[in-house]
This record gives structure tokens, C-alpha cells and sequence, in this order.
């Protein structure tokens, strides 16, 4: 299974070159909400917010998608975006996909399931998520958190 998680703000930003770690916003719920949901499972990022993040989360396995040939202790560095996809599209593992935008991109096609933190109100920033095509995914629920609102589209059969 394939599952995207991301936290954006009403206008689909997630990212800000000058935010804490890549973020434009810092929200300790949604980060408890990310460790909790991820742990013990297999996450995947693009090279660019890997860097913001500087390390490798713990009790996962931590996977950055890159062209370049980079050697980092306790992370799998992928140049094969498809095998990553194919692994996990028909598995009953989950992959979770944790940006940044790049990756979005190429795997929205391929996602179970989109997880979207909805961090209340407009933030400054330059990366945003690609628009959800509600043709194919469907919000099947929403959950209130103290700080933000959590919504669930799932891919429709
Ligand atoms: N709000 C959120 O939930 C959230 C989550 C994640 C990220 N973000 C933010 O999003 C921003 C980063 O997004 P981004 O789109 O600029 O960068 P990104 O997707 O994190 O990384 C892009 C890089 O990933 C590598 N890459 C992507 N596709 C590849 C492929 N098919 N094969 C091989 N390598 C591939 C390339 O690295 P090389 O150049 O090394 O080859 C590329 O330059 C940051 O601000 C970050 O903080 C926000």
C-alpha cells in the first residue's frame, strides 16, 4: 500500500526554503501525528527534504530518492523511483511517501491513500502540493486535532 502524508495550509503550501526544517510552519501536534502514524514503517523522500531534515527518523526505514551516488548511515539511497512503487503498490506493507512536492508528483498516481494535515491559515512559502484530482480520490473523513484538521482521501475503486 502506498499512502502520501503531507501538512499544508489552506493554499497547498508545504515547504519554505527559509522555515524550520523546510517548513513554513512549526506545529508539534502534526510532527507527533507524523511520528506516530510512520513509526515502524517504510518512509520515502526526495533528496531536497531530506537535507531539511538533516537525519534519518528513527524506527523507520528511511528511504531518499536521489540521482546523485550519496553514502548516508541509516538511510537506503533509491535511484529507482518504479521498483519502490512496484514493491510496495501490491503489498500489504505500507509506504509512506513524505515528500517534498517532486515526489508527490510522481507517486500521486500510484497512492492508496493521501493523509493531509490542514494546517489552518496562509503561510509564506515556495513549494505547494499538487492539486488532488477528486475524480479519483474521495475524503472519507475528517478528524479534529487541537492545531489542525486531519483529512482522509482514499483512492475511489
Ligand atoms: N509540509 C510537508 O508535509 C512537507 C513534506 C515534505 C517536504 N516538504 C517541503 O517540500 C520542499 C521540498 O520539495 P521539492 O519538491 O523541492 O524537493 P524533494 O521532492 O524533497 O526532492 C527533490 C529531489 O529528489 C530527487 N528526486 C526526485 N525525483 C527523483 C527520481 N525520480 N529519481 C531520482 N531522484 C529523484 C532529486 O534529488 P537529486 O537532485 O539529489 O538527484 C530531486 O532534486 C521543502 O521545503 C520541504 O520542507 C514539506
Amino acid at each position: 500500500m502506498i499512502v502520501l502524508i503531507v501538512a499544508m495550509d489552506r493554499n497547498n503550501l508545504i515547504g519554505s526554503q527559509t522555515g524550520h526544517f523546510g517548513m513554513p510552519w512549526h506545529n508539534k501536534e502534526d510532527l507527533q501525528h507524523f511520528r506516530k502514524t510512520t513509526l515502524n514503517h517504510a518512509i520515502l523522500m526526495g533528496s531536497t527534504t531530506f537535507a531539511a531534515m538533516k537525519r534519518p527518523l528513527k524506527d523507520r526505514r528511511n528511504m531518499v530518492l536521489t540521482s546523485k551516488e550519496i553514502d548516508i548511515p541509516g538511510v537506503e539511497v533509491i535511484h529507482d523511483l518504479g521498483a519502490i512503487v512496484d514493491q510496495y503498490r501490491n503489498s500489504i506493507d505500507t509506504l509512506y511517501v513524505c515528500g517534498g512536492a517532486s515526489v508527490y508528483c510522481q507517486t500521486m498516481d500510484f497512492a492508496d491513500k493521501i493523509l493531509v494535515s490542514r494546517i489552518p491559515g496562509d503561510y509564506q512559502g515556495e513549494t505547494h502540493f499538487p492539486e488532488i484530482d477528486l475524480e479519483k480520490f474521495v475524503l472519507e473523513s475528517t478528524t479534529d486535532f487541537e492545531t489542525f484538521k486531519l483529512e482522509t482521501y482514499v483512492r475511489l475503486k
